[in-house]
């Protein structure tokens, strides 16, 4: 029957989202960032943040060294996977804190500074186009 052969990837795709729907609403309306995450992020990096690599990087473990420089902290919010959710400027400063610190935290430089919401605003109006080269350029060839 051709109904039953569309069902696997039909469930595939609402199952994760009837999951988020039913936390409690409280969850969601006070948003806190790994909510946003699970929300805005995890569809490809994974609700572990493992991603899918080479296709989506991981957001484990790997940033502490990006944000140890300034063209490492912009491209954490220019990346258009971050700076193109549709979420306030404050909230994405905390997700991407909550990734850095929950993801990251040994990785981290010892003066890491937490992401402001005007740094973040600075950073996402100008999304990366080619993101990949722009790593590269900065961090070599290394792999996701
Ligand atoms: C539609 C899939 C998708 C979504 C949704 C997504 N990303 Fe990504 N993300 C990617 C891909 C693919 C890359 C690799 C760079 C590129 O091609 O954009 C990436 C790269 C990144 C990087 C750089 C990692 C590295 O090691 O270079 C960060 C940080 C990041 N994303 C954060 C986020 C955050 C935060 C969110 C949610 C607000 C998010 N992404 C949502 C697909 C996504």
């Amino acid at each position: 029957m051709r109904e039953t052969a569309s069902v696997g990837p039909a469930v595939r795709i609402l199952l994760p989202i009837a999951c988020l729907l039913s936390m409690s609403v409280s969850q969601i309306a006070v948003a806190d960032p790994r909510s946003d995450y699970l929300l805005h992020c995890a569809a490809c990096h994974r609700p572990t943040g493992a991603g899918l690599p080479p296709d989506v990087p991981t957001l484990i473990g790997e940033l502490g060294r990006l944000v140890g420089i300034p063209e490492g902290r912009e491209y954490l919010v220019r990346v258009p996977g971050a700076s193109q959710a549709p979420v306030s400027d404050r909230q994405l400063a905390a997700i991407i804190n909550w990734i850095l610190t929950e993801l990251n935290a040994e990785t981290l430089p010892a003066d890491f500074k937490p992401f402001s919401a005007d740094e973040v605003a600075r950073g996402r109006g100008n999304t990366l186009a080619d993101p990949m080269n722009y790593r590269r350029k900065f961090w070599g060839d290394d792999d996701y």
